[in-house]
């Protein structure tokens, strides 16, 4: 795009806005103000709009954000005015305070050309994230794919790559992931317990016998040969460079935690199982210290639920279960929210966002962000409390 026209062009939808509105010009004060306008273009006004620099509301849903070379790059879903089917891909915002957002675009477009294609136009493209490579320099997406014209039944993960954050990603392939592993950690009597499990005895869900034989790898057994299922999803980097994919699987009952290869582009075949049985989507993992969080949501589609929480001394876990982190009004529902992820906040004394999607099926294009400061209590246990507004400044540099 001609960069003097989009200024111009950015300064005139700026100009008219603030007109239109009639309302004095926002401060820069890197306030985050939830449920509310938060622009970087001098407009505030109620609702739950938040422009990105042209004033447009930034449209990155499903979102993570990666901080690279002084800059957060968020990328998001596309979501469309009547569909959260992809019409349009995956975008980037970026920016260097985490309030004013530049729309940096499509960073991986749907393909519109080949209705055979993965990622044709239609699809479902959902909860991209973005890593970087140090060995590789290269940019590293993963996101939920489910293939065009059958509803949620693929479960795959898709892989992009690119150069710079800001794209364009080279879309690579899609798959079902850790085909033919077992769980890491299983002794030669799990793998043979779960053998024994026969499908067609565990018709009926939630009986007894049918949790239990989930929790001895039902699902496991039968996706083994194709791969498992993976929908909602995260990525994240630990401190040794060591990258992993986490994702609803065995029919969003069971989370898996699978390690990436070395360039961040497959799966390493390594895997453990969170919770198994306990429904847990959406989730959002973060490190403080020598100690693994993870939150979560259960499932409820797009209507939100009460947030969970496990914590762990390792990736690979043990990982236990604690109350909701969330406080305050709406908690129960996650102030109306469903986790995405948790943002480590450069050069701030332990900020990390708890970032969530208020989703709006009627008109995805209009659901709302809720980004929250994460407290933690004397035992060292995460809090999110509710807050209208605040401001990164409220937190101290490093
Ligand atoms: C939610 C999930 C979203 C989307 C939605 C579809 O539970 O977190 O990412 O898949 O279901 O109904």
């Amino acid at each position: 795009m001609n960069r003097k026209v989009s200024a111009l062009g950015r300064m005139a939808a700026l100009w008219l806005t603030g007109l239109l509105m009639a309302v004095p010009a926002w401060a820069g004060d890197g306030v985050i103000r939830n449920g509310a306008l938060w622009p970087d273009d001098g407009v505030i006004r109620n609702g739950a709009l938040w422009p990105d620099g042209d004033g447009v509301h930034v449209n990155a849903h499903g979102g993570g954000v990666l901080w690279h070379k002084g800059r957060y790059y968020w990328y998001g879903e596309y979501k469309s005015d009547s569909t959260s089917n992809a019409l349009v891909g995956i975008t980037c915002y970026s920016s260097k305070n985490l309030t004013d957002w530049r729309n940096e675009g499509v960073v991986l477009p749907v393909v519109t050309d080949d209705p055979t294609s993965d990622i044709a136009r239609g699809c479902i493209m959902e909860r991209p994230k973005v890593i970087y490579n140090v060995r590789t320099g290269k940019f590293v997406m993963w996101f939920h794919l489910e293939l065009k014209g059958q509803g949620y039944s693929a479960a795959r993960s898709g892989v992009a790559v690119a150069d710079r954050p800001t794209g364009p990603f080279r879309y690579l392939r899609s798959e079902r992931p850790n085909a033919g592993c077992l769980p890491t950690g299983w002794t030669a009597e799990d793998a043979a317990r779960m053998d024994t499990l026969q499908a067609a005895h565990y018709a009926k869900w939630w009986t007894p016998g049918w949790r239990k034989a989930v929790a001895e790898g039902l699902f496991v057994k039968r996706d083994r040969a194709g791969g498992q299922m993976a929908r909602d999803m995260q990525l994240f980097v630990d401190t040794d460079g060591r990258a992993y994919h986490i994702f609803a699987s065995e029919e969003n009952l069971t989370l898996h935690i699978a390690e990436l290869s070395d360039d961040y582009l497959s799966h390493s075949g390594r895997y453990v199982r969170v919770a198994p049985g306990g429904q847990n989507e959406a989730p959002a993992v973060f490190r403080r210290g020598d100690t693994y969080w993870m939150i979560t949501s259960g499932c409820t589609g797009w209507a939100p639920n009460e947030a969970r929480m496990f914590s762990a001394p390792s990736i690979w876990g043990p990982w236990t279960q604690h109350p909701s982190p969330c406080v305050g009004p709406n908690a129960k529902k996650t102030f109306g929210a469903q986790s995405t992820y948790v943002l480590p906040v450069e050069g701030r004394d332990d900020l990390f966002i708890f970032m969530a999607d208020r989703w709006r099926p009627e008109h995805p294009s209009d659901a709302r962000y809720v980004w929250l400061p994460i407290t933690f209590g004397p035992d060292g246990v995460p809090v999110v409390e509710w807050r209208e507004s605040w401001s990164l400044d409220d937190f101290s540099g490093r």
